[in-house]
């Protein structure tokens, strides 16, 4: 296990990893409208950029459907297991292990994105806000910082189906539950299984744990305003396409926030 992990008992992504992608197909319904406006989103600020940095890239799913139009990607996961997969998928790229929340890359990027819940791994807000000021360093000027967060509703709501979820898997079934930790309302903890083949007896059942912890939305706008300037937000679940008007801003009810920042002034080089 990496010396990065940052829980007692987060375990999931070095038994996982070889299963993620074809979990992700099943489970993560939205990513495909997640990969448009993540795109879009670029597209309106930065028409070329050459550079993008993922942090907590998995298995680099992200990066890989921007192969055909950035020049440079780079990867950045704290689980080796999972990098190992994105090597294989993406051999263009570059992956680096290392921790999101305090890292020196010595250089910097156009666009920089961390999707897909990855930024709720981070255990604590100081730990959110090393991102942030990471983010910052690494931006170049004009340059675009994109992340997406459960919030308070979104992962209230996770703790409600008492029976858990299940979803098929190739020929097997994934099961999540997920508690609350402790009292603590903006802090969850997941147990995961599989058993890669229902129909095979032999096969061991792979299980898991992970913690999510999530923050206001005031909250971490505030940590994010140390280091970076806002551009703007977005409720995933109710973003048909980019509304210029703000009426899709991220509020704390949102199912999936998304956050938009560029660099402070005072920070440009
Ligand atoms: C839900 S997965 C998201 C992966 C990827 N962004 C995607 O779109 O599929 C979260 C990822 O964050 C990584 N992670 C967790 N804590 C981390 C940390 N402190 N630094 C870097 N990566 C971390 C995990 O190893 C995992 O690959």
């Amino acid at each position: 296990m990496s010396e990065h992990q940052e829980f007692s008992r987060q375990d999931y992504y070095p038994n996982f990893a070889p299963y993620y992608d074809q979990i992700f197909d099943a489970v993560a319904t939205d990513r495909n409208k997640i990969f448009n406006v993540t795109r879009q989103l670029i597209e309106n600020m930065i028409p070329k950029p050459l550079t993008m940095l993922d942090l907590g890239t998995g298995t680099g799913g992200l990066l890989k459907e921007f192969r055909d139009d950035i020049e440079i990607l780079v990867g950045l996961d704290s689980s080796s297991d999972m990098l190992e997969v994105a090597k294989t998928k993406l051999p263009e790229a570059e992956f680096i292990e290392g921790d999101m929340s305090d890292f020196n890359l010595d250089r910097k990027f156009d666009v920089i994105v961390c999707m897909f819940d990855a930024i709720n791994h981070l255990k604590d807000i100081d730990r959110w806000e090393g991102l942030f000021a990471s983010a910052s360093r690494h931006l170049n000027r004009g340059g675009q910082f994109i992340f997406d967060t459960h919030t308070i509703a979104s992962l209230s709501r996770l703790v409600t189906y008492k029976d858990g979820l299940s979803w098929p898997v190739g020929d097997g079934l994934y099961n999540y539950k997920a508690r609350r930790s402790g009292l603590l309302l903006n802090e969850i903890i997941a147990d995961f299984s599989l058993r890669p083949d229902t129909h095979d007896q032999v096969t061991n059942e792979i299980t898991g744990q992970i913690r999510e912890i999530t923050f206001p939305l005031q909250e971490i706008r505030t940590r994010a305003a140390i280091h970076l300037h806002p551009l703007t937000s977005l409720d995933l679940n109710l973003a048909s396409s980019l509304n210029k008007n703000g009426a899709d801003f991220a509020s704390d009810t949102s199912l999936r926030a998304m956050f938009v920042y560029t660099n402070k002034k005072e920070t440009s080089t």
